[in-house]
């Protein structure tokens, strides 16, 4: 960590980064961590705040120079099924967001980028378990191809630029602080809010869909610890495979039910299926744990204590 650290965090209110501004901010201080989103929200309560259009070049521009930000961390997307539903809108902010991202590195405005990739950029000819880090990928979603375009970009620009960009694929994301949005994962953070509330949920994926998943707290650590690794141990520069836990619907309602005997979970699978079909079920990450170190600490049951310990206050 460099004391002049400043960062830049755009998306900062939706599922990752309402947590990361967190912890960014207890490590580098509130002052040096910029939140930004499209919409003014509540955040902007709590420290340096910017609406702001990654789309907008300029805007993106002007906000990097005032607040002389060396980092950012660039979260906006359109997630897996709300970009099957604008696919043109999702490949246009997927992609144009981390152009003008990966651009202001090239310009050495900034020095570090952090763009998220994920389980998507797999699709239904990779090997489903234990998924290499390199392997067939042809993703079958425009989200999975936006993620996969970006990954080549990535490593593009790192190639031809020397541009510092790093990246993890995260699979299913679980948080009890914020709610996520438009993804095929989502069940599995709902399924806890129901749960709590109505002990009953109906489950938009079939009962034995397995999917690779991790708990917030460990994709958080995963994030800031790619981040402050020396450049030369992050030798993947598309993205790294990350895992952490890997469970069904039926699995995830068995832990659920220790703490609420009388919940019952029903299935109605939907057009989410079909994408969490074509995903893998795990995810080997030795890469990762390889070249710098990474290490889950939340199994299944730890998980669910967890969250159900903090949904519940
Ligand atoms: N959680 C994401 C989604 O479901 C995967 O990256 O879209």
């Amino acid at each position: 960590m460099h004391t002049k650290d400043k960062i830049l965090v755009i998306g900062s209110s939706g599922q990752i980064g309402t947590e990361l501004v967190h912890k960014l901010r207890d490590i580098y201080g509130v002052d040096n961590v910029i939140a930004s989103d499209i919409k003014n929200t509540n955040q902007a309560k709590e420290g340096p705040f910017e609406v702001a259009n990654v789309m907008d070049a300029h805007q993106l521009g002007e906000v990097v120079t005032r607040h002389n930000v060396n980092q950012v961390y660039l979260l906006a997307a359109l997630l897996s099924a709300t970009a099957e539903k604008m696919p043109k809108l999702g490949w246009e902010l997927n992609m144009q967001g981390l152009f003008n991202v990966l651009d202001l590195a090239k310009e050495k405005i900034i020095e570090r980028i952090y763009w998220p990739s994920s389980i998507a950029v797999f699709g239904p000819n990779t090997p489903k378990n234990n998924t290499p880090q390199f392997t067939v990928m042809e993703p079958s979603t425009v989200y999975g191809i936006s993620k996969q375009a970006g990954e080549r970009w990535c490593e593009y620009y790192f190639h031809k630029y020397n541009v510092d960009v790093r990246s993890l694929r995260y699979p299913g994301l679980i948080g009890w602080q914020s709610a996520p949005g438009g993804g095929t994962t989502d069940y599995a953070v709902h399924i806890f809010h129901e749960a709590i509330k109505n002990k009953t949920y109906e489950c938009f994926l079939s009962e034995n869909t397995t999917l690779p998943m991790m708990y917030m707290p460990d994709a958080i650590k995963a994030t800031i610890e790619i981040m402050q690794a020396d450049a030369d141990k992050v030798k993947v520069r598309s993205s790294y495979n990350l895992a952490g836990i890997s469970f069904s619907p039926k699995e995830i309602a068995e832990e659920i039910k220790k703490h609420i005997p009388d919940f019952s979970i029903s299935y109605k699978p939907d057009s989410r299926q079909q994408i969490a079909d074509s995903w893998p079920q795990s995810i080997d990450a030795s890469e990762a744990s390889k070249d710098w170190g990474w290490k889950p600490e939340y199994d299944l049951k730890r998980m669910t204590d967890d969250m159900m310990k903090n949904l519940k206050q």
